[in-house]
């Protein structure tokens, strides 16, 4: 019996780099469950207020990504979808583990060095206790994997090393999760900066590819994105980042090892080569598009898998909770 669990910010429009480091796995997943095992989900909304957010928009975006999930293939016979807000032991189980995080563990952390950087209005508390929320997220369903792209993995060790440490402190209690990166896709960079992450929050339009774009920006997206100019269909991340990312991109999408992405583009220019990228892009977005638009407009359907998801994951984390609630020993007994 096996439980994954993951779950990507409401923080703006998803981009190729969330499809394919994450959504396009928890889909494998799903389709390779056994008796027993459990998939869940979620739409980490607290995650996106650790920076600020306009309310419209994030209530917005949430709807979006909880419609995306499905389009994408997430079914809800199958899978546990729901909203983290809407599971308070999240924010139980964060607190709790706060009280065994040290503060430089999460100083150290490189996602809150960068965005740090950004913050106009001061850095919220939040933001440096991110990856304890994240780390209750896990813990809370005892999940054994946890499928993430390549930026996400120093968050998974902090929540091997706050399960490892709640265990030995107040005996066996949390299962200590493996992440699952794939070889493929896990770490998409910007097509105007492939030293870059693509990331949805990136102020430059052009540098992400969103799950929403159209296929004529799509087409123009990979036609202007930055390469070198020695015209050699070559993979070499630290040479050639631009070539190499396009490459990553069209194995991804295709389901091929870049070997193979490598052979089938031998002795063909740029030009052709960015088309070819770009076809394989549109044929795996356009239909997910197609089922996104109608399944946005179908609010009922959404909030019965939302509400069912609900109830589904909170009576697990109920569960987990009145256990940690016993051993950490607030409260009273048998309450
Ligand atoms: P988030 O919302 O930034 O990203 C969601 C998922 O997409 C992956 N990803 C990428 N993969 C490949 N290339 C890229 N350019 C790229 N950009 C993003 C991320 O690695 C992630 O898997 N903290 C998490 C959300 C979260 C979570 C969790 C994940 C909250 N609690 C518990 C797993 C388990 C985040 O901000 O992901």
């Amino acid at each position: 019996m096996s439980i994954i669990l993951s779950g990507i910010q409401p923080s703006g429009s998803l981009t190729l780099g969330n499809y394919l480091g994450a959504i396009k796995n928890f889909v494998k997943f799903q389709e390779d469950l056994k008796e027993g095992d459990e998939l869940f989900v979620f739409i980490a909304d607290l995650h996106a207020i650790t920076v600020p957010q306009d309310p419209t928009k994030l209530r917005d975006n949430i709807k979006k990504l909880a419609a995306l999930y499905l389009a994408c293939g997430l079914d809800p016979s199958k899978s546990t979808l729901f909203i983290q807000s809407e599971v308070k032991e999240h924010a139980e189980l964060a607190y709790i583990l706060q009280s065994i995080t040290y503060i430089g563990e999460l100083e150290r952390m490189t996602q809150y060095k960068d965005k740090k950087q950004k913050q106009v209005e001061g850095v919220s508390t939040a933001l440096l206790t991110y990856p304890i929320l994240m780390a209750a997220d896990i813990l809370l369903y005892n999940s054994d994997y946890v499928p993430v792209g390549v930026d996400q993995k120093q968050h998974l060790e902090l929540a091997r090393n706050l399960a490892e440490r709640f265990n030995y402190r107040y005996s066996e209690t949390f299962k200590v999760p493996e992440s699952l990166i794939q070889k493929t896709g896990s770490k998409i960079m910007s097509l105007q900066n492939p030293e870059k992450k693509m990331s949805k929050s990136d102020d430059n339009e052009k540098a992400s590819i969103y799950l929403t774009d159209n296929e004529a920006t799509i087409r123009k997206k990979i036609a202007s994105s930055v390469t070198d100019s020695d015209n050699s269909i070559i993979f070499d991340p630290v040479n050639k980042p631009g070539i190499s990312n396009l490459l990553s991109i069209y194995a991804s999408c295709k389901g091929i090892s870049i070997e193979d992405a490598v052979n089938e583009n031998q002795n063909i220019n740029y030009g052709i080569f960015k088309t070819r990228v770009a076809d394989e892009v549109c044929r795996l977005l356009i239909p997910i598009q197609e089922r996104y638009n109608s399944i946005l407009n179908d609010n009922e359907y959404l909030n019965k898998v939302l509400d069912e998801g609900r109830d589904k994951a909170s009576f697990f984390a109920r569960k987990m909770m009145a256990k940690v609630n016993r051993k950490v020993g607030v409260g009273r007994k048998n309450n």
